[in-house]
């Protein structure tokens, strides 16, 4: 199932996330989507999550994809590293309702989880809904969301 159109998607892991980031690249590409791929790219137990993360969101950051999934063994290093970078909203979304609202309301750029806390088939559902929603633009949304990029001035 694909509900949104298209999107250029960057994907990246550490060995918490490895296996999930493989299927789901296979899911993505099979649904139509471009997926750039940032690593890891073989499972390594010593890697570390911000090698991966960094160069991921810094590209978000300048455009070249669209979205950003950030997986390690939970998401919350990930997260942790993905919010350091000035343009990224990343959110930790283990529901299918966060997914979704992450993106209307709060305008979510990176969506984060974990490899060690999620099945594959719940991984997708996620995947799929935060790739098909759109930020609403609403008022309340922009003028919330303004007051946390000030802390980014
Ligand atoms: C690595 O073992 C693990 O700490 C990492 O994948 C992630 O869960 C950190 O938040």
């Amino acid at each position: 199932m694909t509900l949104g159109l298209s999107k250029r998607v960057g994907i990246a892991t550490d060995h918490g996330g490895f296996a999930l980031k493989e299927e789901l690249m296979a899911q993505l590409r099979a649904a139509g989507h471009e997926v750039v791929d940032f690593g890891a790219y073989g499972l390594n137990p010593g890697d570390d999550y911000p090698d991966f993360v960094i160069p991921l969101a810094q590209t978000v950051v300048a455009g070249q994809v669209e979205r950003g999934i950030a997986i390690c063994g939970s998401g919350v290093g990930a997260a942790v590293c993905a919010n350091k970078i000035p343009g990224i909203r990343a959110g930790l979304v283990h529901d299918h309702f966060s997914a979704r609202q992450g993106v209307e309301d709060d305008h979510m750029n990176v969506i984060c989880m974990g490899g060690r806390t999620i099945g594959p088939a719940v991984a997708w559902d996620l995947v799929e809904t935060f790739l098909a929603a759109e930020f609403s633009g609403a008022e309340r949304h922009l003028r919330r969301l303004g007051k946390v990029a000030l802390l980014e001035a």
